[in-house]
């Protein structure tokens, strides 16, 4: 099994990215191949809403912007389940979070094409601040990969009251992620 994370902070190695970590570690551990993308390190325009708001790629299939979009959403069509986890910024996603995820329901949802229909996806909401706002993030990334097709395997809010006890739950939802 294969397993794609993405994680959309600007930190590196801060508590949404070691969140993410968590997971691939329990993936590893039974056998799967993982890989974690950091996506603010990737040039990502947002969409322009082309066509008169329907955008080409209804119709066309790809993008009509150059950057490292393509690839990306390449990336998740060739594993079999995506981590996602963004930290909470005002009770929401991150910027670099929206920016790649509505373009990927621009291009993904239109028609039959479902390509990540097959797929589970976890989401994680790391709300590190006051703690507001995590199940908010997650309710609106929960209609991003519910939309996207994705069978959701868990969705898991994540503060710094909950972060110890959450990051030795998310190896385990890795571990299941692959044994089940
Ligand atoms: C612009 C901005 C807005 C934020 N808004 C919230 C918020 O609404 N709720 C919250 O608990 N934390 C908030 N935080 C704190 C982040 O959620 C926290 O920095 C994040 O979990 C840390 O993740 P990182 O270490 O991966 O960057 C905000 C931080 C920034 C920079």
């Amino acid at each position: 099994m294969k397993v794609v994370a993405i994680q959309s902070s600007p930190n590196l190695d801060g508590l949404t990215a070691s969140l993410a970590r968590a997971v691939l570690k329990g993936v590893a551990a039974e056998g799967g191949e993982t890989e974690l993308v950091h996506l603010n390190r990737l040039e990502l325009k947002p969409c322009i809403a082309c066509d008169g708001g329907w955008g080409k790629c209804r119709s066309e299939g790809v993008c009509i912007l150059e950057d490292d979009f393509q690839a990306l959403r390449e990336k998740i069509g060739e594993a079999d389940a995506l981590v996602f986890a963004t930290p909470v910024y005002w009770h929401d996603l991150s910027e670099s979070a929206k920016v790649f995820l509505d373009r990927l329901r621009r291009c993904e949802t239109h028609g039959d094409f479902k390509a990540f229909a097959s797929k589970r996806a976890i989401g994680i909401a790391s709300a590190g601040g006051s703690g507001r706002g995590a199940v908010r993030a997650l309710y609106n990334l929960e209609d991003y990969l519910r939309r996207l097709g994705f069978e959701i395997f868990d969705l898991v809010p994540v503060t710094r009251v909950s972060k110890d006890h959450k990051l030795g739950m998310l190896e385990h939802v890795g571990r299941r992620l692959v044994r089940s």
